[in-house]
């Protein structure tokens, strides 16, 4: 089953991909039925993304906005979990500057050339989009300060791996600041089977309080969870009863941690 799910994510994320390549806007699920309109628009303010290839900002696929809240610093290296086209980790690179680094890691090929398509296209040197699992990072242990993602945690099957990788990449002190769709309270069963919701974002998410438990579980310490949007599925192409069942309890948030320690 979780094999399957991977699979089917990472054909869903590969269409994606091949759909901005072609000059398209990327989605994550046949039009409208997975619920990403709500998720994905208007993510970015239009003076962010004006300086950045037309692709990444087509590709965005996220469900926040995590560099504008995550506080970053020049000098700094940052990594995207499930970078996809790569808006983030552009916006990164910004700021950390020519001292800092961003990388970027996916498991879809698509989704890795259309970023490095990108990263050429803005000319960016301190930036590395590298291929493999969240639930593997390629990365040495305490080698990054600060961890972002936006919208892909939730995809996985196994949260709690993909947490304590977070937690071994990151250097003591550093800080975890990543966008994610959470449920407040139960989801119902018929909603957490379906593969259709689960690679647009709904159906894994995880629920507010357990992500709190897990990140503690971790060894992660300031943890909170504060919504940024909250979904309401009645226009999303859903199916009716599911989509009144979870109305208003399935939300953007920007999760906050740290890795204890002085840096
Ligand atoms: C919803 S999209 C988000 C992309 C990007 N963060 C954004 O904001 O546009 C999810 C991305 O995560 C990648 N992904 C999903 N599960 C993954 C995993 N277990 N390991 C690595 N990448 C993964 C997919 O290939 C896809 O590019």
């Amino acid at each position: 089953m979780s094999q399957d799910i991977k699979e089917t994510v990472k054909e869903k994320y590969a269409e994606a991909a091949l759909k901005v390549l072609g000059g398209e806007k990327g989605s994550c699920g046949p039009s409208g039925a997975c619920g990403c309109d709500p998720i994905t628009e208007n993510l970015y303010d239009a003076a962010e993304t004006s300086g950045l290839p037309e692709g990444a900002v087509l590709a965005s696929l996220g469900c926040g906005n995590p560099t504008a809240l995550a506080d970053l610093h020049a000098g700094e290296v940052v990594l995207d979990l499930g970078s996809g086209g790569g808006i983030d980790v552009l916006l990164s690179a910004k700021r950390v500057g020519p001292t800092g680094k961003a990388y970027g890691l996916d498991m879809t090929d698509e989704m890795l050339a259309l970023a490095r398509a990108n990263q050429a296209k803005a000319g960016v040197a301190n930036v590395e989009f590298l291929k493999g699992e969240i639930e593997n990072i390629p990365l040495p242990d305490a080698s990054v300060d600060v961890i972002i993602s936006n919208c892909v945690i939730n995809l996985s099957v196994d949260k709690r791996r993909v947490l304590a990788e977070a937690f071994r990449v990151l250097q003591p002190g550093g800080r975890f600041a990543v966008s994610d769709v959470v449920c407040r309270g139960e989801v119902p069963d018929a909603v957490r089977r379906s593969m259709e919701l689960w690679v647009g974002c709904i159906a894994g998410a995880l629920e507010e309080n357990e992500y709190q438990r897990l990140l503690a579980e971790a060894g992660f310490t300031d943890i909170s969870v504060e919504p940024t949007r909250i979904y309401e599925f009645s226009d999303a192409g859903i199916d009716n009863v599911l989509a009144r069942e979870i109305s208003g309890r399935v939300m953007g948030a920007f999760i906050r941690a740290r890795k204890p320690g002085l840096r």
